[in-house]
């Protein structure tokens, strides 16, 4: 240590020296930063703005303001990628579950049914499905394409003054019932875009909005106001507009969501019910059955996510870097293919441990479906037996009801995408109560087999291909169906 008096004396001025030397720099750094920042903002937000008319259905015309938000919707593009239950390989799920062919007999799921890919395949898809026969309604149209709401639109600035005034939503709201009641076909022509930022922004501000009247007219049936929820929630509804269950009311074939009484499977039977609705009529087992769509939505809401205020697009559309800006990444895609964008932002669990831990939710969800679809093909054929043997539609009432409430309920989770994970506890309580549906309807129909003196077991017919399954749906339609009761006949004593 050295304390010597000169050298303590030219400290202080040493001190001050540097001192405002590094003032200086810290200032010239600063600057420096300031105008990288300047130029950044200038690169990502004074550039002039092309104006977007507003009703734009072509994303590619909005790329030139948000080039990265459209590189990465174009990703999309990308149709092989897979996880153990997702992906955007359109796998084949008739193969791969032969009793679905059974459980849609008489159905088009019966014999088309491919897992879904990314938004860009929207129109191409729903236009080479084996289950558009080229009759539908326009209606089938509603979810695939920006497209819809301006032609939504365009109907209802006929029906209103100073058209131009009005927003894009108001106007679809007032045109949406003259676009329902269209043909499929007529509009071949006109919707050509797939899914894109038409569908959830306003291109004037760039905001989050609803452009679907099905989505705003349940919610006011509710007494609720889809303009008017937070910020957080509209991050999810932009995608409750499409990923719900939803029916074709009346005669105009009105787009309408079943949520009067709620969102649980247990609400929209009832309305179902009280309307006497039905998709179509089993082929097998003659019963008004009721096709769920994906009611992704709806099963989201009930899980410990929703609880905790996670929106879809938390984890479908993280947050993503590139050249220090920050933007939403616009290719909706399984999270498991982007873990540590979706789920590492709130959970420090590794990747693997991350991956692991879902697709083991994933694989008790399976196998509770597999359990289900079972019973419920089952209960399909046992109606059929009974219905070989004599019995009436009086008799065989009940056991239909029962196989409708289950197939639902089965339904409610099979077409909800995620395989379970989106609400684990929800799924396996919805497949629970489908197994035990099921398997009533079994007892109920083995004792009405009884009384007709038929007290072997049913003589199950083989559908372990989907070749095998949808030959066996063509017999019963044709009116070949195989025995069910093994050369069985009726005592005459028994039906009288
Ligand atoms: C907590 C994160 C999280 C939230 C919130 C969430 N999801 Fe998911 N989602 C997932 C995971 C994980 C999967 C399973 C992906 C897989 O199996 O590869 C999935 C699967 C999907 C799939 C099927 C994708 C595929 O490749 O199979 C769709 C569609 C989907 N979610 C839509 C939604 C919608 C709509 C919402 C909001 C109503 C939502 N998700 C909310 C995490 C989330
Ligand atoms: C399925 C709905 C959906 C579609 C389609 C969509 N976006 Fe977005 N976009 C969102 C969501 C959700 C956000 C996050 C908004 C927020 O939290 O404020 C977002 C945010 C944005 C933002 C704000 C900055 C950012 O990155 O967070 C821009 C700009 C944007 N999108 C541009 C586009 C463009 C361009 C297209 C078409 C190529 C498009 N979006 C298509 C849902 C969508
Ligand atoms: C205008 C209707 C519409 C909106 C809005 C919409 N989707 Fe979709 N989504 C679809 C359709 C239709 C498909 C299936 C496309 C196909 O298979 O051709 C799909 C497919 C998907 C897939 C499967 C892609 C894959 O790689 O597995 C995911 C994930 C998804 N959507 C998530 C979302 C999320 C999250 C939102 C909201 C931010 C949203 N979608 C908004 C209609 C929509
Ligand atoms: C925005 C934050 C956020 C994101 C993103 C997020 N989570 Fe979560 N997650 C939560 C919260 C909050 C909980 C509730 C438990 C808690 O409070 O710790 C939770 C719970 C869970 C649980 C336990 C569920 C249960 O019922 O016990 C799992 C598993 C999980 N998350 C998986 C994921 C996966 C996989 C992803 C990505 C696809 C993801 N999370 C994305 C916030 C998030």
């Amino acid at each position: 240590m050295n304390d010597s008096p000169q050298q303590s004396g030219s400290k202080p001025v040493m001190g001050w020296f540097l001192f405002l030397l590094t003032v200086a720099a810290v200032f010239g750094l600063g600057m420096l930063f300031a105008s990288i920042m300047e130029r950044r903002d200038e690169a990502r937000v004074r550039r002039p703005m092309a104006e977007i008319n507003k009703f734009e259905t072509d994303s590619s015309k909005w790329a030139e303001n948000w080039p990265r938000q459209h590189a990465s919707y174009r990703e999309m593009d990308d149709d092989k990628t897979m996880t153990k239950y997702g992906g955007a390989v359109p796998r084949d799920y008739l193969s791969e579950t032969t009793a679905n062919v059974i459980l849609f007999a008489g159905y088009g799921f019966s014999k088309d049914y491919l897992q879904a890919r990314g938004h860009t395949y929207a129109v191409e898809d729903v236009t080479e499905t084996g289950r558009n026969n080229g009759k539908l309604p326009a209606t089938c149209w509603s979810c695939k394409s920006p497209d819809v709401p301006r032609l939504m639109a365009e109907f209802g600035a006929k029906k209103v003054e100073n058209p131009e005034d009005k927003s894009l939503q108001e106007l679809a709201l007032k045109g949406a019932g003259e676009f329902y009641s269209h043909k499929w076909n007529d509009f071949t022509e006109e919707i050509t875009h797939a899914i894109g930022c038409l569908d959830c922004h306003d291109p004037d501000t760039m905001k989050l909005r609803v452009s679907r009247p099905a989505l705003i007219e349940a919610f006011e049936r509710q007494g609720k106001d889809v303009n008017k929820v937070s910020h957080q929630e509209m991050r999810t509804l932009v995608c409750a507009q499409c990923h719900v269950e939803y029916y074709f009311k009346g005669d105009g074939k009105y787009l309408t969501f079943p949520w009067d009484g709620g969102t649980t499977p247990e609400a929209m039977e009832e309305y179902y019910n009280e309307r006497d609705f039905k998709d179509w009529t089993h082929a097998i087992s003659k019963t008004p059955m009721i096709k769920m769509q994906h009611p992704d939505y709806e099963v989201y809401s009930t899980g410990v996510h929703a609880f905790r205020g996670v929106s879809c697009a938390d984890c479908h559309m993280p947050y993503r870097t590139e050249g220090g800006a920050k933007y939403s990444d616009h290719h909706l895609q399984s999270p498991l293919l982007n873990i540590a964008n979706s789920c590492a932002v709130c959970h420090r669990w590794s990747e693997e441990e991350t991956r692991s831990r879902v697709t083991a939710i994933q694989d008790k969800n399976a196998e509770g479906r597999a359990r289900a679809e079972r019973a419920i093909a089952y209960a399909h054929f046992d109606i059929a037996a009974c219905m070989q043997a004599g019995a009436t539609d009086e008799q065989l009432k009940s056991i239909r009801s029962l196989v409708r409430t289950a197939q639902m309920n089965w339904d409610y989770v099979a077409a909800n995408n995620g395989m379970g994970f989106h609400s684990p506890q929800e799924c396996l309580r919805v497949l629970a109560k489908a197994v035990e549906k099921a398997q009533e309807a079994r007892v109920e129909a083995t004792r009405l087999l009884a009384t007709y003196g038929y007290t072997k077991p049913v003589v199950y017919p083989d559908f372990s291909t989907k070749e095998k399954a949808q030959a066996l749906n063509q017999a019963f339609i044709s009116g070949n169906a195989p025995d069910l009761l093994g050369g069985f006949k009726v005592s005459k004593a028994a039906l009288n």
